[in-house]
């Protein structure tokens, strides 16, 4: 079978979050368990500069805006994943973030910019760019790359079936409807029944609506989509796809998250040795000048500081729980005001709350190895790879019963127990639970067994890897079945 995956992003070369961890992760994983895997990018400097062996494929022309715009196909750095690149110097080369300038604004030519990356998409599934190779499925991530499944639900000639995969409602692409002439789609496309929203025009709603299999990132999510409170206005197209929507837990990366062989931390470790995991610790105390106190709880959070994340629960939570003689390690960048009451927490708090304001990979994994607990109190969370990597290494989680962290911390029975896991969005539910944890750890053996069951579980790929070569194939006669679009 072969697949081609649709993103903007790709770790390590463009990453605002988990998902360049999935479009780094899950090819790999699909092309081991069988599959004929390919990568579609948008031309981001990053991307152009790191891309192996590159040449042209196609020469497209002028389009969206663009003046001169190649296909080009060379291979993921350091492996043999085929990736081809849309190379549109005018739309993609510049400074800044994939979506966003470097002021945080939105690119004001985004419209243009995605649907290019959609459009080339569902022309390689039309047998139309690269005769060489033809996708069977076209796997779309977010926003970024829905527009593929309008585009492939505008040729009805197109076999491939298209597969769109929900990472984040929350972020839906949403532009002016008087931009519509721009994407060049067929007019019945700009109804309630095809892209418009609310009087926009969302490219979200295209991969609800015209994929032929819609997957989220774990089965709670999926349920959530289709309510009022996380369906985020789309809950009734959600629902109108009925059993086309289904969840299905990421994996996490276990070649660049393995204590075992991790080169950013202090001492490597595993489930039996456990040693090294104390000596990661001391060290981040050290390093991050917090007290080294061996009895101290220390609470690390790794995010995106965003209202979604919740963490101004841990903001709230955080004077009460430094009085009780819990430690914070944070490290985050987004919304100003968290940035800011997250410094002032640390300034409140010497040597018991550190903080950094920034992105830094090997931070990130100096703080999940030196740890003892890891939070994700989320409002909502699709997926959530943090907690997974707090498993994977020992830590164990303390997150909100809600989305994918639902689906993948256990909690309750102490046999089975892998973190903790409280129910309200308040201060008060999430320090209940960390003051259950520093109960817990008082209890050597009990502490130790709660971790090694975390880092006992499966989080691979293979798993989910499985999962979804058998929704492609439920794809593929779902189109073959039926015709696509609006009104159909
Ligand atoms: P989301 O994609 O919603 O941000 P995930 O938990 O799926 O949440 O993925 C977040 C990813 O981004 C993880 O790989 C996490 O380690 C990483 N990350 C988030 N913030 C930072 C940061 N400040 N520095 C380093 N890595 C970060
Ligand atoms: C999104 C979600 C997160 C998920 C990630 C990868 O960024 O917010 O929960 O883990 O995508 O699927």
């Amino acid at each position: 079978m072969k697949v081609l995956h649709v993103a903007a992003e790709v770790y390590p070369l463009v990453k605002t979050g988990g998902l360049a961890d999935v479009t780094a992760a899950l090819p790999p994983a699909l092309a081991e368990a069988g599959a004929d895997v390919r990568l579609l990018l948008p031309g981001l400097p990053a991307i152009l500069d790191a891309v192996q062996s590159a040449r042209t494929v196609v020469d497209i022309g002028a389009c969206f805006g663009a003046l001169r715009v190649r296909l080009l196909l060379g291979r993921m750095p350091g492996t043999q994943l085929p990736v081809y690149v849309v190379d549109a110097p005018h739309l993609y080369r510049r400074r800044g973030g994939p979506y966003q300038a470097d002021d945080g604004t939105e690119w004001p030519d985004n419209l243009q910019r995605f649907a290019l990356l959609g459009w080339v998409a569902a022309h390689l599934a039309a047998d139309d760019a690269d005769p060489a190779w033809v996708p069977d499925i076209v796997h779309a991530h977010d926003w970024h790359a829905a527009m593929a499944c309008a585009y492939m639900a505008d040729h009805a000639a197109t076999p491939a079936a298209a597969v769109f995969t929900v990472h984040n409602l929350a972020f839906q692409g949403l532009f002016p409807s008087q931009d519509w002439a721009l994407l060049g789609l067929g007019s019945r496309f700009m109804a309630p029944s095809g892209l418009e929203f609310h009087g926009q025009l969302s490219f979200m709603k295209a991969g609800l609506k015209f994929a032929d299999k819609v997957t989220t990132v774990s089965p709670s999510y999926a349920r959530e989509i289709a309510t009022h409170e996380f369906g985020c206005g789309l809950e009734g197209v959600v629902r109108g796809r009925g059993a086309d929507v289904s969840g299905i837990l990421n994996g996490i990366d276990e070649a660049v998250w393995n204590p075992a062989a991790d080169t950013a931390i202090a001492r490597r470790y595993d489930r039996d040795q456990l040693a090294g995991k104390q000596a990661c610790r001391r060290a981040l105390q050290d390093t991050l000048g917090l007290a080294v106190d061996p009895h101290a709880l220390l609470l690390t959070v790794v995010s995106r500081l965003t209202s979604q994340k919740g963490l101004d629960l841990v903001l709230a939570a955080l004077p009460a729980l430094v009085a009780d003689g819990v430690q914070f390690a944070v490290q985050g960048t987004g919304e100003p005001a968290l940035e800011a009451a997250f410094r002032n927490a640390a300034q409140a708090h010497p040597g018991r709350v550190a903080v950094h304001i920034g992105y830094d990979e090997n931070r990130a994994h100096q703080l999940v190895a030196g740890a003892d607990v890891i939070a994700v109190p989320s409002r909502f969370e699709p997926c959530g790879l943090t907690q997974l990597y707090g498993l994977r290494y020992g830590t164990p989680p303390v997150v909100r019963r809600v989305g994918g962290l639902a689906d993948t911390v256990a909690d309750g029975d102490p046999a089975s127990q892998t973190g903790f896991v409280f129910d309200a969005a308040t201060p008060g539910a999430l320090e209940a639970a960390v003051r259950r944890a520093q109960h817990l750890r008082r209890d050597a053996a009990a502490w130790q067994a709660l971790m090694q069951r975390g880092m006992a579980q499966d989080l691979s790929w293979a798993g989910p890897a499985q999962a979804y070569l058998a929704l492609y194939g439920q794809a593929l006669a779902a189109r073959a079945a039926a015709p696509r679009g609006p009104g159909a």
